[in-house]
């Protein structure tokens, strides 16, 4: 009998992916996908909390379902940006074994046409778009959370904390992940929630309103000896 053919495998990240990327992949591609929306609402309890206190992490919902619900950020993006991940054949079995553990808590799998970021793809030979798996918490999986206060997620975050660390720190990772994709990648649902979150820790510190949005906890300018923190000031 004939063996199946095993193709590269397109891999789209839009969480933790961004930053920690999957074993094995020969290229990385900043771009998006379309569809969906991305929001804070799905329970980690095996990441970014624990099955008795569970955290919050990202996944995607249908648009089209979003749009029936009620969301405090009642706007969002068309697109949704992230990296996609190539996966050489020869590695595609050991890959998708290591992510269906490392990120299996309730997410499917579906596939979704990826379109490559226009800076990116100035320079490099591409398909267009790239049919990519994406890991997708449907709202019927255990974990989905649904629609939540914004002010009350950014608490809860702030509490949170798991195997991987604080969730804190997974919300910080990908506004800041984000924002170094390029132009247009900024997504406010994670950068107003990372603000929230950068504030309660401020008023936690007795520190309410000073450097919340630059140099507070969790920003990518953390204090350090003062030379350094003058020049970072100061450029
Ligand atoms: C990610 O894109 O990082 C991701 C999101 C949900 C499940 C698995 C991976």
């Amino acid at each position: 009998m004939a063996s199946e053919m095993v193709e590269d495998l397109w891999l789209f990240g839009y969480g933790s992916l961004i930053w920690k990327p999957p074993p094995h992949f020969d290229l990385r591609v900043p771009g998006y996908v379309e569809g969906y929306v991305r929001r804070f609402w799905q329970a980690s309890e095996d990441h970014r909390g624990t099955p008795e206190a569970p955290g919050r992490v990202v996944t995607l919902i249908d648009r089209s379902h979003w749009e029936t619900l009620t969301d405090q950020h009642s706007d969002a993006p068309p697109t949704t940006w992230g990296a996609a991940y190539r996966i050489p054949a020869r590695h595609v079995a050991e890959v998708r074994e290591y992510l269906d553990i490392r990120e299996i808590n309730g997410y499917s799998i579906q596939y979704t046409p990826f379109h490559v970021s226009k800076t990116y793809a100035a320079s490099h030979e591409l398909p267009a778009p790239i049919d990519c798996l994406v890991y997708v918490g449907l709202p019927d999986n255990p974990q989905f959370m649904g629609p939540q206060d914004l002010q009350g997620l950014a608490e809860h975050i702030v509490k949170s904390r798991g195997p991987s660390g604080e969730n804190k720190d997974y919300l910080y990772g990908l506004d800041q992940a984000l924002i170094e994709l390029g132009e247009g990648s900024e997504d406010e649902h994670v950068h107003d929630l990372a603000r929230r979150c950068r504030e309660v820790e401020s008023r936690a510190c007795g520190n309410i309103g000073k450097q919340a949005d630059s140099h507070g906890p969790g920003s990518r300018l953390q204090r350090v000896g003062s030379t350094d923190e003058q020049e970072e000031i100061e450029k």
